[in-house]
Formats: C-alpha cells, structure tokens, sequence
C-alpha cells in the first residue's frame, strides 16, 4: 500500500489527463513522448492506459501513469512513470501491479518491455516483479542500450518459476 497517498484510485486515462501526464513524462525521459503520442495511444484498440491519481493539497493530482498493448496473450510495456514528488511512496508497485493483474484477467501469457542499461530504479522495481532480463537491443534509444525484460505467466496467471 502506498505510503502517504491518500484518496488513491487507478483508472483509463483520458485527453483530459493529459496536460498533467505530458508534465510528468517530460520530468521523467530524456527523450519524452509528445502528446499526439499519448493521443495515438488513447485510440489504438490494443493499448490500456491507466492513470493513478491521489489527493494531494486538496485537489485529485495525477500522480502516475502506465501504457501497456496487449496483443494474443502478449503484453508489451511502453511506458510508466511516476511524477517526481511523489517517489519512492510505493505509486508504480501499485500501478504496475494493477496493471499485471488486467493482463492475467486477459489471459496474457507473456509481458515484455524496454528499459535503458542506466535506469537502476526501473530495472530495481520489475525485477521486484519477478521480470528477468531477456536479451539487449543494442542502440535503442540512439544514445544508449536497451535491456530486454520479460515475466512469464503460466496457465492459472502464476508466473513461472
Ligand atoms: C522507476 C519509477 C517508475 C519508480 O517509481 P516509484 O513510485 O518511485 O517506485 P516505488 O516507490 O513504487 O518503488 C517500487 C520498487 O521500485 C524500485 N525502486 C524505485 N525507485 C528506486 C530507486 N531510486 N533506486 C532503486 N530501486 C528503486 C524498488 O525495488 C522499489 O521497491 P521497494 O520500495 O520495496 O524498495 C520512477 O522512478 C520513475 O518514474 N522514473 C522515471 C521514468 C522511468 O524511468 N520509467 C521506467 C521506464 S522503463
């Protein structure tokens, strides 16, 4: 459970988030997404995106936010980030654990992702999640390596050993 988060909910992102999702995602890559990005994301029929908001200050604040394709029983992880005042308080386990269970629910068998070589906090928290790095895609991201994670889900939405 996240600690210090009160009034947390996670649900579908909308355009109406996106002014404060743009926000985060340009304090979080070298190399942000755009917002007809995110745009092309909220109509594509394969993505779920999810946002994690929290009352913050008296208001709802959007605190994080995850983009995943689920595509025949594969999920593939395109982006997460969590806005940095509010890290290290537990928001991306709970969104990308919730994330997780929706792709078990929709008997996904497989998760994937990219993650560059440097990004020790994010390699930190999927391994949490029981992801294992996979192989390198060399020059990615045109600046640096990408590493290649993957979990695997068996046929009751166990991961595998
Ligand atoms: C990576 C990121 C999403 C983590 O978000 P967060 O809300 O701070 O993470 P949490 O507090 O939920 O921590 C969950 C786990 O992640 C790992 N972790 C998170 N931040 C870490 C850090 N700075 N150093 C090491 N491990 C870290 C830990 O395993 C942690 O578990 P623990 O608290 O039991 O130690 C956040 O740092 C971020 O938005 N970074 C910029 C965007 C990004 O890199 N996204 C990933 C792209 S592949």
């Amino acid at each position: 459970m996240p600690k210090s988060l009160p009034g947390l909910s996670i649900r579908p992102m909308t355009a109406n988030d996106l002014d404060d999702v743009l926000e985060i995602e340009r304090q979080s890559f070298p190399k942000p997404w755009t917002r007809g990005m995110f745009e092309s994301e909220l109509r594509n029929p394969v993505s779920f995106a999810n946002a994690l908001k929290a009352e913050f200050e008296g208001r709802e604040t959007l605190v994080a936010y995850i983009i995943y394709w689920v595509i025949h029983g594969e999920a593939h992880i395109l982006n997460i980030a969590v806005d940095p005042r509010f890290r290290r308080r537990g928001a991306a386990d709970l969104i990308l654990g919730t994330a997780l269970e929706q792709m078990r629910r929709n008997l996904v068998y497989e998760v994937f992702l990219e993650v560059r070589r440097s990004n020790a906090a994010a390699r930190e928290l999927y391994g949490k999640f029981g992801f294992r790095e996979s192989f390198e895609r060399k020059n990615y991201y045109g600046d640096e390596d990408a590493i290649v994670m993957s979990l695997a889900f068996d046929e009751y939405g166990e991961e595998y050993e």
